[in-house]
């Protein structure tokens, strides 16, 4: 056999048979926490060792080389160093076995600085384990919400907007049309924008212009929904825009705008109703002008 084969082989077999063995079983905390519900965070590297000697434990935040905490276990004191100095605790004895009591991230405050990746690394003479967790602090939206601006002429604008939330979160506004259709009609163009300050906080809005006229008969659903992946916030609001058309061909011969109804279907606070016809879809006063003002013109 050739011998760098072997050699592999030698080697793969060897390393089943290493007397050390490090092992993390997880690091125990958090996933996402919203801010300012608790003071204090812990993050424990739950690590087994086995015949495994001069054990380094050491926190590694986002990918970076360099340690951000590091704690030799034949020694009785550990390291905090880099961006989060001032935050970590190096003094925290998380177990009362000197093996394994200073392997936890104690973080002294919990904002959404401190989110981020953090990977535990065990190192012995003859293996190493490592494990990454990722923690997010957020900020829910101080406000949310959506409103249905209507203009002139069948111009109506839907508004939804976003403020001081952190991290960058999901945020969408989708429609529910007649028949749960989630198709948007054509015309119909999402202008998204967002703005973000230095600590990290977006503000986010989309507006919809839209004419009435587009709208199928019966309720259309503008859901707006705000979300931040890897935690479980999420919150939707909706307004609901009603087209009641009646019966077109008599409407017109008569007075129409007793016929037509629009009305407005907003959640929460936003509901209220309208009765009144200046909005009513265009195409009905495209219609009343040749019925109404076109046999005028004739007479004339
Ligand atoms: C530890 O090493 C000793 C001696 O090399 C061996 O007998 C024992 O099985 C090892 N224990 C483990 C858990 O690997
Ligand atoms: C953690 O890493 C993943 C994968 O690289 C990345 O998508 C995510 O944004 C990171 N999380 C944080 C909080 O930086
Ligand atoms: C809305 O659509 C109708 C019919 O297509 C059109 O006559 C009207 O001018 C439009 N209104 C606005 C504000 O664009
Ligand atoms: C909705 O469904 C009804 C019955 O299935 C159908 O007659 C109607 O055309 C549909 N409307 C739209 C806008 O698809
Ligand atoms: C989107 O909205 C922003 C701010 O309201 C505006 O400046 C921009 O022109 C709009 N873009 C489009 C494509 O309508
Ligand atoms: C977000 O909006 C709030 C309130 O209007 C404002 O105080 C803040 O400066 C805005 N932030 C950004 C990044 O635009
Ligand atoms: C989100 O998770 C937290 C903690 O895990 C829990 O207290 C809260 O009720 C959850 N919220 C929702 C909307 O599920
Ligand atoms: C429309 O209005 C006329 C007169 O105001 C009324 O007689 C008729 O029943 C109405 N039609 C509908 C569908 O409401
Ligand atoms: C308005 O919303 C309420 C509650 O969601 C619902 O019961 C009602 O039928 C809606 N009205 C219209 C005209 O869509």
């Amino acid at each position: 056999m050739d011998k760098f084969l072997a050699g592999v082989i030698g080697c793969l077999l060897c390393s089943c048979y290493v007397h050390g063995a490090l092992k993390i079983n997880s690091i125990i905390g958090p996933e996402y926490i919203e801010d300012g519900t608790i003071d204090e965070l812990v993050l424990d590297c739950d690590f087994e060792a086995n015949n495994e000697t001069d054990i380094v434990v050491k926190w590694f935040l986002n990918g970076q080389e360099e340690q951000i905490y590091q704690w030799i276990t034949d020694m009785g004191t550990a390291n905090a160093m880099g961006p989060l100095k001032d935050v970590i605790d190096p003094t925290y004895k998380v177990t009362q076995d000197e093996a394994t009591m200073l392997r936890a991230l104690k973080f002294k405050e919990v904002n959404p600085g401190i989110s981020g990746n953090y990977t535990c690394k065990v190192s012995g003479d003859n293996s190493d384990a490592l494990m990454t967790k990722q923690v997010i602090v957020y900020s829910p939206a101080t406000s949310f919400d959506i409103a249905l601006i209507l203009g002139t002429d069948g111009d109506e604008t839907i508004l939804c907007d976003a403020i001081n939330v952190t991290p960058k979160p999901i945020f969408d506004l989708n429609i529910v049309g007649t028949n749960d259709s989630t198709e948007w009609p054509e015309g119909f163009i999402v202008n998204k924008t967002e703005a973000v300050d230095s600590f990290g906080y977006y503000n986010l809005s989309i507006t919809l212009p839209f004419n009435s006229s587009y709208l199928e008969e019966g309720t259309t659903k503008f859901v707006c929904s705000l979300s931040i992946p890897g935690t479980n916030y999420s919150e939707t609001k909706s307004v609901q825009r009603f087209i009641d058309s009646g019966t077109p061909a008599e409407i017109e011969m008569n007075d129409y705008s007793e016929n037509i109804t629009v009305a407005l279907n907003f959640t929460e606070e936003y509901r209220f109703d309208h009765g009144d016809n200046g909005l009513a879809p265009l195409r009905y006063s495209f219609i009343t002008f040749f019925m109404l003002i076109f046999p005028l013109l004739l007479i004339t």
